[in-house]
């Protein structure tokens, strides 16, 4: 139908803004694609050693996520998953970049908490306590992906499921060079210089 359209196109359109580039860009930083794991998000954007830009590339792409979900709950309620699978497309896929962005795990944080206040704070829990035990960004964003759709079972909330869990599939296939690296021990820590 045509709201269904229109919150495609809404979650992919605020989804697709790459905080992180315009941050770094703005701050006359460079291109944050050429450092690091080449990453949009704010992990690779902390490998610049700016953390007041990594901070604002976290909360800036988290919060394009909770907005997009909110403008779905007031406009389309009953394509809230929808939407909120278009806006981590968006971020993930953006038509600007030629369908190269970022790795999903802030975006999805903001998708989380504006499902429902459960849901994003077992997707904050996981991923500050996979933090503080790995200091891994990746581990902890791919432990709390998971248990995003985890807790949307566990609260009743049968319809996020699938949203979330293609979220989830979308988010695992986009790591799989740190998944290489884990595996190979070569993954950095965050803080670490590499
Ligand atoms: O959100 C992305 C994070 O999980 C990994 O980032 O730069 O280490 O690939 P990066």
């Amino acid at each position: 139908t045509t709201d269904m359209l229109l919150a495609a196109v809404l979650g992919y359109t605020l989804g697709s803004i790459p905080f992180g580039l315009l941050l770094t860009k703005i701050a006359g930083m460079g291109d944050v694609r050429d450092i690091g794991s080449g990453n949009i998000g704010a992990t690779n954007v902390l490998r610049t050693g700016n953390k007041g830009l990594a901070a604002a590339t976290l909360l800036l792409d988290l919060g394009k996520g909770l907005l997009a979900v909110s403008l779905a709950w007031y406009w389309f309620w009953y394509d809230v998953g929808w939407t909120a699978l278009f806006v981590v497309i968006g971020h993930c896929f953006p038509v600007w970049l030629r369908f190269k962005g970022g790795k999903g795990v802030a975006t999805n944080a903001g998708v989380a908490f504006g499902l429902a206040w459960q849901i994003g704070l077992a997707y904050a829990g996981v991923w500050i306590a996979m933090l503080a035990i790995f200091r891994i960004s990746s581990v902890a964003g791919i432990s709390a992906v998971v248990a995003a759709v985890g807790a949307a079972w566990w609260i009743d909330k049968p319809t996020f499921v699938p949203s979330l869990a293609i979220i989830a599939a979308i988010i695992i296939a986009l790591h799989r060079e740190n998944i290489q690296r884990l595996i190979k021990g070569e993954e950095p820590r965050v803080g670490s210089k590499k």
